[in-house]
């Protein structure tokens, strides 16, 4: 694209700048159309780019998917989550002493305050996962407030540790709560997807015993959950940030918009849906639903906004499923059956092709998840888990350069102007 494209209003030629990308589209910056009395109109923001960054890059038409220039097959080949936490913050894969360190801080700060605790009384063993995650990271504010300043970027990197530290042992907490069992404290010798399973599975006082093959799987998981540039979750704790808000509430704002189901809950959603059609011999009469333009019906793990092609994390997470499918001595899950029946029809329907629907990241994590023994409620919550270096590096990325607070305008489409009439007048 050149450097300037003209656009010709009321007769008049405005230039607007583009603005180069390192890698995908370059932009046209419409910043200046407000000056011509002009708004762009985009809801869902499909041809709108709302920030710059250098984090995560997507190319959703060849499925590469990179965190700070590395592929996502090789990082989940690889790495561990929390050299990927590493690599998300500070834009560079650490040393071996940088990441031991790192991991001796975020142990540090895993331990959940006693008093702090008191925050899951609220709740019962009916309440939902997410909400007494969103809940108990907003409660975080309290306890992280005073004295924080945002524009300190040793604030900054304190407050992304915390979040990342505490996550694992606030979504324990959450899952404890939900089958009324005592918490279990995060042990400082664990890895960190094996502390969050023993936190879950395990018995208090009792030495932890994780499978290395599950703690290994779930680590990948999140590998592959640590970012998605500009999602609706991260786009929530970029608006929230703008205000200046405290970081912890901004991201429990990020928890909120993850929950629902056209987003991160739509793993477990899949979970629902798969039950819901139960056999194999269901599958075409739910693939119609899905067709029916009359009926709301979607099928869950399946397109995508970005992706018009296999999302390269689905095909990480298919091999890793039969992997633990495999350790678990299921390989024959009923569920498995049905989602790769669902999986050759999208293949195959011209409904699908043309709309360039395929597999998601959440198609397969369900049922990976539901063959580890993690409860389908909870499935969110370790999307939560998984996400929560990206959103706390889109946060600290937006407010180490001069941002300005997110304020959309509209189209107006309501009454114009009248007067008010006096009730008798009615
Ligand atoms: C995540 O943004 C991200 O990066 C998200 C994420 C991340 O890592 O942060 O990748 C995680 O949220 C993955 C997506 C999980 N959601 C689901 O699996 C829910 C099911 N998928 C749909 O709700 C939908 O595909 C979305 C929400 C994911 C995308 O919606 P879009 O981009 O707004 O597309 P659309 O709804 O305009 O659909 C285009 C067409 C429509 O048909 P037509 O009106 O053109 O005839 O495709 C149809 C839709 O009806 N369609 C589907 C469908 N998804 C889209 N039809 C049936 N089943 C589906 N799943």
């Amino acid at each position: 694209m050149k450097h300037t494209v003209q656009m010709i209003i009321d007769g008049q030629t405005i230039d607007l700048p583009v603005l180069e990308a390192t890698q995908g589209l370059d932009v046209v910056d419409v910043r200046s159309l407000i000056s011509q009395g002009v708004y762009t109109f985009d809801p869902g923001f499909l041809s709108t780019a709302a920030c710059d960054s250098a984090i995560t890059y997507i190319d959703g038409d060849a499925g590469i998917l990179t965190y700070r220039g590395y592929p996502i097959e090789q990082l989940a080949e690889h790495s561990e989550h929390l050299e990927v936490c590493y690599l998300l913050l500070h834009g560079e894969l650490p040393t071996a002493e940088e990441l031991a360190t790192f991991k001796r801080g975020i142990n540090d700060r895993m331990p959940i305050d006693e008093h702090f605790a008191h925050i899951f009384d609220g709740f019962t063993a009916k309440s939902h996962p997410m909400s007494m995650l969103c809940a108990a990271v907003a409660g975080l504010a309290a306890q992280f407030h005073e004295g924080l300043d945002i524009y300190n970027p040793e604030h900054r990197t304190e407050s992304a540790m915390q979040l990342i530290a505490k996550i694992p042992t606030l979504a324990a907490m959450s899952y404890r709560k939900s089958i009324d069992a005592p918490f279990i404290a995060p042990d400082p010798n664990l890895g960190y997807a094996e502390n969050f399973l023993n936190m879950c599975f395990g018995s208090q006082g009792q030495p932890a015993n994780v499978s290395p093959t599950l703690a290994k799987a779930l680590d990948k998981i999140f590998i592959l959950h640590a970012d998605h540039e500009q999602n609706a979750s991260t786009s929530t704790v970029r608006l929230a940030g703008s205000t200046e808000a405290n970081p912890y509430a901004a991201i429990a704002a990020g928890i909120a918009a993850l929950w629902g189901p056209s987003h991160g809950g739509a793993n477990e959603a899949v979970l629902e849906m798969l039950n819901e059609i139960g056999d194999i011999r269901h599958v075409a009469d739910f693939v119609n639903k899905a067709k029916d333009k009359n009926d709301p019906f979607k099928l869950m793990g399946f397109g995508h906004r970005v992706y018009k092609n296999f999302d390269p994390r689905a095909t990480v997470m298919q091999s890793s499923c039969h992997e633990v499918l495999k350790e678990q001595g299921v390989e024959d899950e009923p569920l498995l059956a049905v989602a790769t029946a669902l999986e050759k029809i999208a293949r195959e329907e011209t409904y699908f092709i043309e709309r360039k629907l395929y597999p998601n990241i959440d198609f397969y994590s369900g049922i990976t998840l539901k063959a580890m023994g993690i409860p389908t409620p909870m499935y969110t919550v370790l999307f939560t888990l998984g996400r929560m270096p990206g959103w706390i590096a889109h946060w600290s990325e937006m407010l180490s350069v001069p941002f300005k607070i997110g304020r959309p305008r509209q189209l107006y489409r309501g009454p114009t102007q009248r007067d008010y009439q006096d009730i008798s007048q009615r």
